[in-house]
């Protein structure tokens, strides 16, 4: 069940989400990671970091709260070990980087550029665990713009580049828009949303860095509809969709909403093996549903409904009115077998 995003084909449309799997190395125990789309791999930045301070996880009702911060060996160890695994594994690595500066990203860009183990280059501009709210380049089209060209620039024209979008704007297609005329190849969507937990205990925040990113099965649809706008927006850009995806069919929402792949994250920290079994999952609901190819169901719940055929009734007046029968007309004109939601639906 292949995908091509952005002309580069890769055996199947189910990938890591990054910073959940870091590189791979930890899932490799408990499956083969060649087989799946891709591996994304944790953000890199290009100096070493320690992150922020613990506490930096925290538990939600229906997912998990993190202030992770970036943590990571930098550029030149990601490229010595990390990359130089994956490559000796046969594993597509899809490479996240990050920066606190347009020349940082460039920079970045411009390191990955000599190594053919890069299948993809996915540009995090959304991270909200930043110290300073202001670097959050995707919440302002301009900056995320500026980042994307200097990637774009940096990379060669062989090797996809992705913008990874924020769910915290007002209106996303805005920022997809300014990625895509800056040279984005297509669209991560969506980052985590910015949260906050507060202990009852201690009465204070939960996480050391108060603020952190929101993610799992209470933002999907969220993130859905993040996927269908952005679809509905730039139907021809592709686009790699998470956000609490747990299952097959929680993968094949993304996938009838526009996305061409999707990446599986928080779910992998309870259950290792999910984004093998999200691909039989998925595998299985496309086989049951009749789908051979998945470009077929790609944003297909964008696609007007088949016209049904009208149920065959009584032309209206022909029977006496107020008697109970079928195709009594109710005062306002509402056929009968009309329920509260479709009249209220109507009228709004
Ligand atoms: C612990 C943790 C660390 C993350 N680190 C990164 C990161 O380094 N770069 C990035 O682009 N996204 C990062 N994310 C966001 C995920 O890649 C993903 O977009 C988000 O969590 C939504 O998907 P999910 O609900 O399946 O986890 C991180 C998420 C979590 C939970």
């Amino acid at each position: 069940m292949t995908t091509r995003l952005a002309g580069v084909d890769f055996p199947n449309p189910v990938f890591t989400a990054s910073g959940c799997a870091a590189a791979g190395w930890e899932l490799d125990q408990f499956f083969d990671v060649t087989l799946l789309g891709g591996v994304v791999t944790k953000s890199i930045m290009k100096v070493p970091r320690s992150g922020r301070a613990t506490p930096r996880m925290a538990e939600t009702p229906s997912g998990m709260l993190n202030s992770i911060g970036l943590q990571g060996p930098g550029i030149d160890a990601f490229l010595d070990n990390d990359l130089a695994w994956l490559a000796s594994r046969g594993a597509r690595a899809v490479v996240s980087i990050a920066g606190g500066s347009v020349e940082d990203y460039a920079v970045l860009a411009r390191r990955l550029r000599g190594s053919p183990a890069v299948s993809m280059i996915e540009v995090n501009i959304s991270c909200p665990n930043v110290e300073d709210r202001g670097q959050v380049f995707a919440c302002d089209p301009q900056a995320a713009s500026a980042v994307v060209e200097a990637v774009r620039w940096n990379t060669p024209e062989a090797t996809p580049v992705f913008a990874k979008l924020s769910p915290d704007v007002t209106d996303i297609t805005a920022v997809a828009r300014a990625c895509v005329e800056a040279g984005a190849d297509g669209l991560s969507v969506i980052n985590t949303l910015l949260g906050m937990v507060i202990d009852t205990t201690t009465m204070r925040p939960a996480l050391a860095g108060v603020t952190g990113g929101l993610s799992g099965p209470a933002i999907r649809p969220v993130a859905v509809r993040c996927v269908w706008q952005v679809h509905a927006a730039l139907p021809d850009v592709p686009i790699l969709g998470m956000g609490g995806i747990r299952t097959g069919l929680d993968a094949l929402e993304f996938l009838l909403a526009g996305a061409s792949a999707v990446s599986v994250g928080t779910t992998v920290f309870g259950d290792p093996t999910a984004p093998l079994r999200v691909l039989a999952e998925l595998e299985r609901a496309l086989a049951d549903r009749g789908i051979a190819r998945l470009s077929d169901v790609v944003g297909l719940a964008h696609r007007a409904p088949e016209p049904s055929v009208p149920e065959a009734h009584d032309p209206p007046g022909d029977d006496p009115p107020g008697d109970g029968a079928p195709g009594d007309d109710p005062p306002g004109g509402l056929p009968a077998s009309r329920g509260f939601a479709d009249a209220y639906e109507e009228q709004t």
